[in-house]
């Protein structure tokens, strides 16, 4: 894989994926890292300044057209008229933290459009691009859109979980099935397409009480994305199995 971009990617799992990638040495030539606000973005930043041939901060709002537009254009212009974008990874998300009695239409809606109808907007976008990086066979490391889910969208595994949360688990559920039509509806064109669960990690969104740093849930998660082979096409795929790449019930 020579160029990614990674949604999120100045906190959380998305900056733990970004520090993976710039540690190892691979051919990877450029690091698209998503962040939205400069003031809450200052590791992320500060990191590419270090790694300023590989690490490219793009400003890059998943839940609004003209900020995916520009982006484009950004990586576009960097990748130059000859190369397409490898991989996009949709790692940005929000959770509400909805419980039964929490529910409204508000915040029902404001999930959905953050992690379903963002994904979506910047596979729009960026699709052209990930096109143009399709060469040969299909390989997630050639030309790929990996959409971060959540085994908590997983209707199968839903009835044994401790609690819910209604916006984030009905979102997940959603983007699974988009990514799965999706998967479907472009299961021509050579573009590896599926879904990855990042595990239960300690971020803003994980909490405290999660069992893995995102260090470690991050090295799984890049050990995962190498392994991913055409059975994991179109799948929910447990990246803490790290190279196994286990497949989650939907
Ligand atoms: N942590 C877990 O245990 C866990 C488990 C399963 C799945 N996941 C999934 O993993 C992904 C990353 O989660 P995380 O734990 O790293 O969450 P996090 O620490 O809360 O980080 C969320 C990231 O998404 C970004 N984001 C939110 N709305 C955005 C928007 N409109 N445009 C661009 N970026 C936006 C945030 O940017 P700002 O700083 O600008 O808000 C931040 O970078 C999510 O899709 C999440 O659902 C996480």
């Amino acid at each position: 894989m020579k160029s990614i971009l990674i949604t999120g990617a100045n906190r959380g799992i998305g900056l733990g994926i970004v520090k993976q990638l710039v540690s190892n040495p691979s051919s990877i030539e450029f690091i698209f890292a998503g962040y939205r606000d400069v003031n809450k973005s200052k590791e992320l930043l500060d990191l590419a300044k270090e790694h300023s041939n590989v690490i490219i901060p793009i400003q890059i709002d998943v839940s609004d057209d003209e900020s995916c537009n520009k982006a484009k254009i950004e990586v576009e212009n960097k990748l130059g008229n000859s190369r397409g974008l490898n991989c996009l990874l949709n790692n940005a998300g929000v959770n509400k933290e909805l419980k039964f009695n929490d529910i409204n239409e508000k915040d029902m809606l404001d999930t959905y459009k953050h992690n379903v109808i963002g994904p979506w907007r910047v596979t729009k976008t960026f699709l052209p691009l990930v096109e143009k990086a399709v060469s040969g066979e299909r390989n997630v490391l050639q030309a790929s859109i990996i959409n971060v889910s959540s085994g908590m969208g997983s209707v199968t595994l839903a009835p044994t979980m401790p609690f819910f949360y209604f916006d984030y688990q009905c979102s997940k559920a959603a983007l699974d099935m988009f990514t799965v039509c999706f998967a479907e509806t472009l299961a021509k064109s050579n573009i590896y397409i599926t879904l990855l669960h990042p595990g239960w990690v300690q971020t803003e969104m994980g909490g405290a009480q999660a069992p893995l740093t995102i260090e470690e849930a991050c090295k799984s998660i890049v050990e995962c994305i190498n392994s991913m082979k055409n059975e994991h096409y179109g799948k929910l795929i447990d990246a803490t199995s790290g190279s196994s790449c286990a497949i989650i019930p939907f």
